[in-house]
């Protein structure tokens, strides 16, 4: 007799609105799949203090699929399923796959769904990780597509806002860089928007907030405003949300150099900021945030990244009707 997987009995649950499901982008939360989220991440992080790991996703398997390169999102996603009791197949930046003779994104999927139970993306084109869930039976989570979304980030992101601020509702949130390009400004704006509050977007002129995210943000009641200078934003942010110049996604190199230093965050320039408020960025930073403001109190991207796991961990357990 095999031994029984410690809480997978007691925990199956398939009616909590993710089992099975795909997660491509942030329009599918609404605010009381939020909360399950983040309580669950509570659990998961209390859990993970307490004993390291559990056997909620044993005998399960990951397939973390990864196009483009990636740290945080593509350890975060292993660390959660292996602290669950799960395995990991690794295809990091698919340089060693069947990509690289030619095998389509499609059958790539395919192929991954015979031997794993999800499937986790990241891909350098908008829109692929739909084009992905809509040939696969598995669920696949999109770890980033191109400019498009970043689901899972700006999830961890509003986790983190709640966690050092304590709330999420009106808030000015200042976001700072590449807006145009940068995918988890995109999913943080439409999640946001579910909270009213204000955005203050600040950026290059070549490197604005696509419209059609400004719009939707008014639509739904925020009040969205563009700088182009953060001295303008720093003494109401509550959160001053940072990001990189996305290098790779410039066609023209020297326009990238032009404005690849654009925003510095310093010590300085956090004295004019509110006691009470909180420094972010998604990672990696390249010259953004100056080192010396990592001692700030208010500097949460540290803590922001060790959520990711908590996160990962809930909406894996929750997909895979383990929550
Ligand atoms: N790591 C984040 C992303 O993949 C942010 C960045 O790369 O600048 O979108
Ligand atoms: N924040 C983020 O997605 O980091 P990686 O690109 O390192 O995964």
């Amino acid at each position: 007799m095999g031994r029984a997987p410690l809480f997978a009995q007691l925990v199956a649950n398939t009616d909590n609105g993710f089992y099975r499901q795909d997660i491509i982008s942030v329009r599918q939360f609404d605010r009381e799949k939020l909360a399950y989220v983040f309580g669950l991440a509570e659990e998961m992080r209390h859990m993970v203090q307490q004993v390291g790991s559990a056997d909620l996703l044993h005998g399960r398997v990951l397939a973390n699929l990864f196009y483009e390169p990636s740290t945080r999102t593509s350890s975060s996603f292993m660390a959660a399923m292996q602290r669950l009791g799960g395995c990991v197949i690794p295809i990091n930046e698919v340089r060693y796959s069947s990509v690289t003779k030619g095998e389509s994104l499609v059958d790539t999927v395919r192929t991954l769904e015979c031997y794993a139970d999800v499937i986790v993306l990241r891909h350098p084109e908008a829109g692929s990780a739909q084009i992905a869930a809509d040939c696969a039976t598995k669920p696949i989570i999109n770890a980033g597509d191109g400019t498009g979304e970043h689901p899972t980030q700006a999830l961890l992101d509003l986790f983190t806002i709640q966690r050092e601020l304590g709330r999420i509702e009106g808030l000015t949130v200042a976001m700072v860089g590449d807006l145009k390009y940068g995918r988890t400004v995109h999913s943080l704006t439409r999640l946001l928007s579910h909270f009213g509050g204000r955005l203050q977007f600040v950026s290059p002129e070549v490197l604005r907030m696509p419209a059609e995210l400004l719009r939707e943000a008014r639509e739904q009641g925020m009040e969205a405003t563009e700088h182009q200078d953060v001295a303008e934003v720093i003494g109401e942010a509550d959160v001053l949300y940072v990001t990189r110049v996305q290098r790779e996604r410039f066609e023209d190199q020297a326009l990238y150099d032009k404005v690849k230093d654009c925003y510095v965050i310093t010590p300085e320039l956090l004295e004019r900021a509110k006691p009470r408020m909180t420094v972010m960025h998604p990672l990696p930073r390249v010259g953004e945030i100056s080192y010396d403001v990592d001692k700030d109190p208010r500097a949460a991207y540290f803590r922001q990244m060790e959520n990711g796991m908590y996160i990962r961990m809930a909406l894996l357990a929750a997909v895979l009707g383990r929550a």
